[in-house]
């Protein structure tokens, strides 16, 4: 069964294994849980939706087996309809898509929840809030995007990060928002004054020789700016 998230209103920092040392998978994810993350994602590119690519299921089947926490599939895909099943029979406890790709939003959301995850969806930068606001009591999560996806390292995007806003001002605390791209001890509580209780960082914890002190510095800031 997989695994559900924690209820929407308590801060997490969900480390992006996209910088990490993938041939450690295994230990650095222990470095992450070790130091208390209940959250990994795990990004998933395509070279068509975005212009990289990474993992596929097989990669999540591994990363399965060496970690208890929860693992929030990010699907950057042309063909999420397709490939969301074959994720959640490797492990995937969440997926999250975009909501660019799919034409039946609904039926999507409902199979992905006949399969037994939790879901989320997403939006671009540049696409409006409005795209997923009929979309969000359906979801358990919305991710704002806060960089174009695809790649790890860009620089935050303010304006985007500031749709949290509207979605916390339109659904409070009944669904989780997480935010994705440039989030590190600076930019933390920023988000987290817009609403955002979920922070997605990759380059700010595996770019770091001290992966649980980055952890720790990001959560830092973003509970100071909740206070
Ligand atoms: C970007 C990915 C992110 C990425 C974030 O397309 O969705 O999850 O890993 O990386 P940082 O935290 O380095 O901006
Ligand atoms: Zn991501």
């Amino acid at each position: 069964m997989p695994g559900r998230l924690p209820k929407p209103g308590t801060l997490e920092v969900a480390p992006s294994i996209l910088s990490a040392d993938f041939a450690n998978l295994a230990s650095e994810i222990r470095q992450a849980t070790d130091a208390g993350v209940r959250i990994v994602h795990v990004d998933v590119m395509d070279g068509h939706f975005v212009p990289n690519l990474t993992i596929g299921p097989p990669v999540v089947k591994w990363i399965r087996k060496c970690t208890q926490a929860i693992l929030d599939v990010h699907l950057m895909i042309t063909d999420p309809q397709e490939y969301a099943p074959r994720f959640i029979q490797a492990g995937a406890d969440h997926i999250t898509f975009h909501i660019e790709t799919v034409d039946k939003p609904v039926q999507f959301i409902q199979e992905l929840r006949r399969l037994g995850c939790s879901v989320g969806v997403t939006l671009n930068p540049k696409t409006p809030v409005e795209s997923v606001l009929e979309y969000v009591p359906l979801c358990d999560m919305v991710l704002v995007m806060t960089v174009e996806p695809g790649f790890g390292g860009q620089e935050f995007m303010d304006e985007a990060a500031r749709k949290c806003i509207a979605i916390r001002r339109q659904f409070g605390q009944s669904v989780r928002v997480e935010v994705d791209g440039g989030i590190n001890a600076s930019t933390a509580g920023i988000v987290s004054g817009y609403g955002a209780d979920t922070l997605v960082a990759g380059h700010a914890i595996f770019g770091q020789k001290d992966r649980a002190g980055a952890i720790r510095e990001i959560q830092a800031a973003a509970e100071g700016a909740g206070s």
